[in-house]
């Protein structure tokens, strides 16, 4: 990179991380997995950000060559200020990748889509043939839906319909994300809407049924993938 650019070298997480020496132990663990001439989908959330820093240390160290597919803006961002070369999705398929969550129940099932990337998250740990979960303690759960609402990427003119469907599949509450530093709602990678919604329970079907839905880009939930859960 020699725009010399102050964004791009000055760019960080913004806010607090929580648990961070848990997740600084489980960044350690990641970046042992990294091997020269891997391709890698890179996950976002502070927990992956994390696990990029100290990948990125281990590259310099042992000048590996790493391709990285980022997951969404600011992942592409960091790798840029880390110097780590990234491709896109279409480019090449990923070896392996890494990603956080919001919640993990017993059967390794997720909700994912706090920070709103759900839908790249979830293309690149479909074509992985693994995904190693980052995740603190506090991920894990009984039961889908305990802590955090379903994430669900919707196109902006399909809100009232998509709103009526998950009605329709449960939802007992649904609220449109709202942006921290914009008026109005969170537009994602994609352009779309997210909706946050809260269902009494997750049924096995539930990810299937949400993305039948017309006007649905992607939910949160990711389930039946193989995935192995990375924890300190
Ligand atoms: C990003 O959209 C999310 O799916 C994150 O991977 C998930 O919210 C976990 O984030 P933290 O690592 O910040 O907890």
């Amino acid at each position: 990179m020699n725009w010399n650019s102050k964004l791009v070298e000055s760019f960080g997480w913004n806010g607090e991380i929580k648990n961070k020496e848990s997740k600084a132990k489980i960044a350690k663990l990641i970046a042992d997995k990294v091997k020269d001439g891997d391709v890698i989908g890179f996950g976002s959330g502070s927990t992956s950000y994390m696990a990029i820093l100290e990948i990125a240390k281990k590259i310099k160290n042992e000048n590996l060559d790493v391709k990285a597919i980022p997951t969404s803006h600011e992942i592409d961002i960091l790798c840029i200020k880390l110097g780590i070369p990234t491709i896109s999705f279409n480019d090449g398929k990923p070896d392996w990748g890494f990603d956080g969550a919001d919640e993990i129940d017993p059967q390794n099932s997720l909700i994912k889509g706090r920070g709103g990337a759900m839908f790249r998250e979830k293309l690149i740990m479909a074509a992985a043939e693994k995904t190693y979960i980052l995740a603190d303690k506090s991920k894990l759960v009984n039961s889908l839906g305990e802590k955090f609402p379903v994430p669900v990427e919707t196109v902006p003119a399909a809100l009232a319909s998509v709103e009526s469907a998950l009605i329709k599949l449960g939802a007992t509450d649904i609220v449109l994300r709202l942006a921290a530093h914009k008026d109005g709602p969170v537009i994602t990678e994609n352009s779309n809407f997210i909706l946050d919604v809260k269902f009494n329970k997750v049924a096995p079907t539930l990810e299937k049924d949400i993305k039948l839905i017309p006007g649905v880009l992607e939910s949160g939930l990711f389930m039946g993938f193989n995935v192995e859960i990375v924890t300190d």
